[in-house]
């Protein structure tokens, strides 16, 4: 079956056989309230945004700090196939960090907007203007492309705006952006103010916009179909406030429901996603649209049955095109064909009778507004159709060391189908220790992956239970498990060993009945 989105419309008239993008997940990116990125991790983002196949990439502001002209030369060393860019004001300071930090280029930025020029430059139109020319043409003597950028311009008088690219382009500029800076614009003005722009200047227009109305995506492809060249996106959508437009969700738009080829590999966008969430501290909100944990997991009954049936049925694309595995939770609204599917995947298969059984009891503790995990629905299996627990992972010894001036290291000793596993691992912190540790452990003998991790206090007060919630990953199964204590070390460890016995016990099982 096909997949047809285009409901009639004819795509060959939207102009939108090439876009560029350039990723500032580095730099716009960064600036998200509570991230922080050093070189090292600033390096590994740079190098997964070029294996995706992004062609420009903002690599940060060189004038901010030495870390900042470190991570770009970093950058530079690796010889990345994408541009790499540097931020920079309309200042020769900003252009000589810039140089310094050995960047092919810069997004030069000045700002146009009437409240920009008089509350934070305190400068004329004039001055704005000439600081525009001498700071491109300084750039472009000193060998650098100049992608300049007009601030706030969505804002601004448009007469100003145009001024100021034009006369930037005699400078030497190479591209120009209208900044959307605090996501003002709508699908219809964005497609009409980037065409206006597009059609005055020859040279490449790009969109830059923010999401502070939730709009950045649809106002990045109206802007494409407008006439823009190139989109400024972050993964996750990170950025200030409310966060720039999302990369992968302009991607996935431009592929799935406009038949643009980009030469973008999609399938890696899951795991940037997290790559990007685990090294910024900034996590991904469950429901996110394309890389987001529920994006492709199907509870209700009825979607389930229909997923099970033809994907196509409750799913725009498939999943493996972005790099996730499509999943089916168990709650009070699945129906018995999702946890028959569930059960299957882990061995289990009971009759018809036992599994209406199951089916009445999760949904009885669903209605007491208890979420159920897969852990859980496991065992409430387990006791319908009468069979004994296994536990093939047994925790025998767990030591953890934290403290001011120690890396926090852990190590274990764990039975694994009766082989003892010993292993000694460092973390960020005690948990991720104690983590690491178990993973290596376990990976001598089985192919278990941590997939997601989220903890919440269930009781307040330095003495608070804590509830750790864990996604594992074996194959193409991804399972949750919790764990409750009032150690959160302990909390995780018991969340990840519960989940490991419900991932090996099918096969401990088959392997019993086989002797
Ligand atoms: O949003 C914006 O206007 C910016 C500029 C500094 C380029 O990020
Ligand atoms: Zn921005």
């Amino acid at each position: 079956m096909s997949r047809d989105y285009k409901c009639g419309i004819d795509l060959s008239k939207l102009h939108l056989e090439s876009v560029n993008f350039l990723d500032t997940t580095l730099r716009d990116g960064e600036q998200t309230p509570g991230a922080s990125l050093n070189p090292e991790k600033k390096l590994r983002i740079a190098k997964r945004l070029d294996e995706l196949g992004i062609q420009i990439i903002e690599a940060g502001s060189a004038i901010a700090s030495e870390g900042e002209i470190k991570t770009i030369r970093l950058i530079m060393k690796e010889k990345l196939n994408a541009e790499i860019l540097s931020f920079a004001r309309a200042l020769k300071r900003d252009i000589n960090a810039a140089l310094k930090s050995d960047a092919q280029g810069v997004h030069l930025v000045v700002s146009t907007s009437p409240s920009h020029l008089k509350y934070k430059l305190k400068k004329t139109e004039e001055q704005v203007l000439q600081m525009a020319i001498d700071t491109t043409q300084y750039a472009k003597d000193h060998g650098l492309i100049v992608e300049l950028s007009a601030e706030d311009a969505t804002r601004s008088d448009l007469n100003f705006v145009k001024k100021v690219f034009a006369a930037g382009i005699d400078a030497g500029a190479d591209r120009i952006c209208p900044c959307d800076t605090v996501g003002i614009l709508t699908p219809e003005r964005s497609y009409s103010f980037h065409h206006e722009i597009s059609s005055t200047f020859n040279i490449p227009v790009s969109a830059h916009c923010h999401n502070d109305f939730g709009m950045g995506v649809a106002n990045s492809i109206a802007a494409l179909m407008g006439g823009a060249k190139e989109v400024h996106a972050t993964i996750n959508g990170l950025g200030e406030r409310a966060g720039n437009a999302s990369l992968e969700e302009i991607v996935m738009t431009l592929i799935s429901l406009y038949d643009v080829q980009l030469p973008i590999k999609t399938q890696l966008f899951y795991n940037t996603s997290r790559l990007v969430s685990r090294l910024t501290g900034i996590s991904v909100q469950p429901n996110k649209a394309i890389i987001g944990d529920n994006a492709f997991t199907h509870e209700a009954g009825i979607h389930t049955h229909g997923v099970l049936a033809s994907p196509l049925t409750y799913e725009p694309f498939p999943p493996e095109l972005v790099g996730i595995h499509r999943r089916l939770s168990t709650g009070k609204l699945s129906g018995t064909h999702g946890i028959k599917a569930f059960l299957e995947d882990l061995d289990l298969k009971p009759t018809a009778d036992q599994l209406e059984e199951i089916f009445r009891r999760i949904k009885a503790i669903g209605d007491r507004g208890k979420v159920i995990t897969d852990v859980e629905l496991y065992t409430v299996a387990e006791m319908v159709m009468g069979l004994p627990k296994v536990y093939p992972v047994k925790l025998e010894e767990l030591t953890v060391m934290a403290g001011n001036k120690i890396t926090p290291t852990a190590s274990v000793r764990i039975t694994m189908d009766d082989k003892l596993l010993t292993e000694a691992a460092v973390g960020i912190g005690p948990v991720d220790a104690a983590i690491n540790a178990i993973n290596k452990a376990v990976a001598q003998a089985t192919n278990i992956h941590l997939d997601d991790y989220s903890v919440k206090a269930i009781t307040g007060g330095t003495n608070a239970v804590v509830e750790v919630i864990v996604k594992l990953k074996k194959g193409n199964i991804i399972l949750s498990s919790k764990g409750v204590h009032g150690d959160i070390v302990m909390a995780s460890v018991e969340a990840m060993l519960n989940g490991m016995n419900v991932l090996m016990a099918g096969a401990i099982r088959n392997k019993k009945s086989s002797k």
